[in-house]
């Protein structure tokens, strides 16, 4: 974690169609997307100069606004295209972004008509969401208080500012207790996802993770399950009951912070990272690399 506020950094933002010095990069106090939650968000990982599935990331910045009700006053292409200009500017080849659209300040109620949609992009380092050695390891999970929300009561297949709420307060409760992470159930009480990630499970060589109608599809859950699929591996995605939690002999998170992270406890159960994890975490690291550097890698 760097010791360096995120308002602090060296750098530039894109904000609002153009570049601004990174501590140069701010809004008034009185902006609704800070009131109200009206921000939309992505978080993209770009490995050799080249976001990872960055089109689909964009496609899903839209959609969340289009459920928050809001247009953002872009084309996919004009964000795909500052997306790839944000890393460059900031002189990165591997590293993180962040593109978030959020309502201004034009009306301070919760009726926000008028407001401005406002776009914008950071990037900066972030080698590993969590150690490397706690990753071999796997991490230890702890049930979350707060359950994920019915779809009719938030939009809750939208990556939405103000679903993560939930999460903050869940992941700080797991880590006072000395865990890496909090393990989310739905609202009617099956399993669901982590704070920011998706979940799997293996039984008897059988991929299983929960049906994501409910809570956010991940860009890499997507991509995962279809490199299990290129190696043979039969996936189930359904609704899982935390009763079966015993049943499973490996488990992972993953999502493009987290990428594929094992879990080797979840309360008083136990998981070992085995051969599947251990395919998928390396198929997964060699998905992501651009096409030319495979190719050089494989010469
Ligand atoms: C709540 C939540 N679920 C799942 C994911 C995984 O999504 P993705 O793989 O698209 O990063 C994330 C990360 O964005 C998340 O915040």
């Amino acid at each position: 974690m760097s010791a360096v506020a995120f308002d602090q950094k060296d750098g530039w933002i894109w904000f609002n169609g153009s570049f601004v010095p990174w501590k140069d990069a701010k809004v008034h106090v009185l902006t609704h997307g800070l009131h109200y939650g009206s921000g939309v968000f992505e978080g993209e990982r770009a490995y050799g100069g080249k976001i990872f599935k960055l089109r689909e990331h964009t496609e899903r910045l839209f959609k969340s606004a289009e459920i928050l009700d809001f247009q953002i006053p872009y084309t996919l292409q004009e964000i795909d295209d500052a997306c790839q200009a944000t890393l460059a500017k900031n002189g990165l080849v591997d590293g993180y972004l962040r593109p978030i659209a959020w309502r201004g300040s034009e009306m301070m109620g919760v009726s926000a008509q008028k407001n401005r949609i406002n776009v914008a992009i950071a990037a900066w380092e972030w080698p590993s969401y969590f150690s490397p050695a706690e990753r071999l390891k796997g991490i230890r999970l702890t049930f979350a208080k707060y359950r994920r929300p019915d779809p009719q009561t938030a939009p809750s297949l939208a990556k939405a500012s103000g679903l993560y709420m939930i999460c903050t307060i869940s992941k700080h409760e797991a880590e006072r207790r000395g865990y890496a992470d909090a393990l989310m159930l739905d609202w009617e009480g099956n399993v669901a996802e982590a704070t920011g990630a998706n979940i799997f499970f293996v039984k008897d060589g059988v991929i299983h993770t929960p049906l994501a109608d409910r809570f956010l599809n991940g860009i890499t859950r997507q991509t995962v399950i279809d490199l299990a699929k290129a190696r043979g591996y039969e996936v189930v995605e359904r609704r899982i009951s935390p009763d079966e939690l015993p049943t499973f002999s490996e488990c992972w998170l993953c999502g493009t912070a987290a990428e594929v992270t094992p879990v080797s406890e979840i309360d008083e159960f136990r998981f070992t990272p085995g051969k599947i994890t251990e395919t998928l975490m390396n198929d997964y690291t060699a998905a992501v690399q651009p096409a030319e550097q495979k190719i050089a890698a494989n010469a």
